[in-house]
């Protein structure tokens, strides 16, 4: 992928996210529409996957046929939202090797604390898909892609649900390698660090905890 941010402006999308945002969405529907919109997002962040070609046998003849190429790609959950997007995109690409981050926001300075961290073998040689609903202030996603890159992984693409413009400038310059995905960039954060319009707490609306 070229562009650092790509905003996935599908009419479908679209319409998913802004029952989502809608306070009154139960945690049912929230879970069920993050599921849908997850496939859609991994249909765009997958659009330039290498390919190869295998010959096979059709019933009809014999062809070269495109195939994708490489190690399997290495999806990353970003505890714990990003579970939330994780299920949808291995349905897509149930190949797939997974990992965890477990990071939360200390809520006094927002900066992120380690607390988990299991990830598949070979980084290096994967495609690597971390996933995180929400890209508010950018520090815990910038903090997961250094434990990545500290892992080995080189080639890392970011999906995420929202992204506010302050998370989107902090992973520019933590990490202007890295691509990000989303179904929208909101207007900005406010001072507890949560976007604005925004869905409110992603992982709190997706389990129906507070
Ligand atoms: N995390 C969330 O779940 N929501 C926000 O608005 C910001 C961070």
């Amino acid at each position: 992928m070229t562009e650092h941010l790509t905003i996935v402006t599908h009419p479908l999308v679209q319409h998913k996210l802004s029952i989502m945002r809608d306070k009154n969405t139960s945690t049912a529907s929230f879970r069920r529409l993050l599921h849908e919109i997850s496939q859609l997002l991994a249909y765009e962040i997958t659009r330039e996957l290498d390919m190869t070609t295998k010959t096979i046998e059709t019933p009809m003849e014999t062809m070269d046929a495109p195939i994708l190429e490489g190690k399997k790609l290495a999806l990353i959950s970003i505890l714990r939202a990003g579970n939330g997007l994780l299920d949808g995109v291995l349905e897509l690409i149930p190949a797939a090797r997974v990992g965890f981050v477990g990071l939360y926001r200390d809520e006094e300075t927002l900066e992120p604390v380690q607390y988990y961290f299991k990830v598949p073998e070979n980084l290096e040689d994967r495609l690597v898909i971390a996933v995180d609903p929400m890209l508010a202030t950018g520090n815990s996603s910038a903090a997961a892609i250094d434990l990545l890159k500290q892992a080995g992984a080189k080639n890392i693409r970011f999906m995420c649900l929202l992204a506010a413009p302050e998370g989107v400038a902090r992973m520019k310059e933590a990490h202007p390698d890295v691509p990000i995905v989303t179904a929208s960039l909101d207007r900005c954060l406010n001072d507890k660090g949560y976007i604005l319009p925004g869905l409110g707490d992603a992982g709190d609306r997706m389990f129906g905890t507070k």
